[in-house]
């Protein structure tokens, strides 16, 4: 075993015991699903509830962090969650999209792909609820600049620090601490105040950007891979200036929380996109 895949075992161990740490945070994750469940087609709304587990309640943002809760029984999707560069901002497919043994098209792209695709075959193999949940989760992750951060320092986490006061990584300041800092100092802990504010934003301040984040022109796949090249170029911002045991704070967070916010919004807008696609029945996408 490389020393790089021990590594990523260990923190994947560790990280399995407090799963609000591996991905966008569980808040993350509700959140870019609430934004799409409100950008569902009627047909896509009625699709996708027609395939959510009972437990569920009918509402797709339960659903969206159930991928990270998979990932020891299903070890396979566990490089699913990300797309790590060699740290130049950018993401190739062809050179990023693959596991730590070099098999292709194994990332998080790769899998936004394999799902959608799943999603619009009804002869698939695949276990449509399971499609829906992981590609829900994966679009989410695909946003968070750090899923393509540096292969090096496994997209952050190796990079320890203190969030304020509280010892944190820098991968999980940019999955978790930047957004429940924010719920804390302007939402009043709420959730559902959150996601309206940036729904707000989506159809007033965003309204114009809005329609290019929809935009998909490949009718092949969708254009996770584009996501991947914008969050690759912010991980670039993201890690400037910081260094192993540092302390992050308002300078920090303040230059964060707008690129968090605009990230959720479009990894929201997009799923719907996606969604809508794939049970309005047009537009089939190709599997890899
Ligand atoms: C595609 O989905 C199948 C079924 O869930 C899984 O076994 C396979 O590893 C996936 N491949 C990628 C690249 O996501
Ligand atoms: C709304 O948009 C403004 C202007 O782009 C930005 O400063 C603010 O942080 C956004 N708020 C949310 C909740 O996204």
């Amino acid at each position: 075993m490389g020393l790089l895949l021990l590594l990523h075992v260990l923190l994947v161990a560790v990280a399995a015991r407090a799963p609000a740490a591996l991905a966008w945070g569980k808040e993350g994750h509700y959140m870019t699903c609430k934004i799409a469940d409100g950008f569902l087609t009627s047909e896509a709304s009625t699709g996708v509830k027609a395939l959510l587990p009972s437990w569920a309640n009918g509402e797709l943002a339960e659903v969206c962090s159930w991928a990270d809760s998979q990932r020891f029984r299903y070890r396979w999707s566990s490089p699913l969650h990300f797309a790590d560069t060699p740290g130049d901002c950018e993401f190739s497919y062809a050179r990023d999209c693959h596991d730590t043994k070099g098999n292709k098209n194994v990332c998080v792209v790769g899998a936004i792909n394999n799902y959608t695709a799943a999603l619009q075959d009804s002869s698939s193999p695949f276990d449509p609820t399971e499609s829906l949940m992981f590609l829900a989760h994966f679009v989410g992750d695909v946003h968070q600049p750090l899923h393509c951060g540096h292969v090096d320092d496994l997209g952050g986490n190796t990079i320890k620090l203190r969030w304020y006061k509280r010892k944190s990584n820098l991968h999980h300041v940019w999955d978790s601490d930047v957004i429940t800092q924010a719920m804390k100092d302007f939402f009043d802990k709420d959730q559902d105040a959150m996601i309206e504010s940036i729904q707000r934003n989506i159809t007033d301040d965003w309204s114009s950007e809005e329609k290019q984040w929809e935009t998909c022109r490949s009718k092949t796949t969708t254009c996770a891979e584009k996501y991947a090249q914008e969050s690759a170029l912010l991980a670039c911002d993201a890690y400037e200036g910081v260094e192993q045991d540092d302390t992050l704070g308002d300078e920090y967070y303040f230059k964060a929380l707008p690129v968090v916010q605009k990230r959720l919004a479009q990894g929201g807008v997009r799923l719907a996109a996606i969604l809508n696609r794939i049970f309005s029945g047009n537009g089939r996408l190709q599997s890899i």
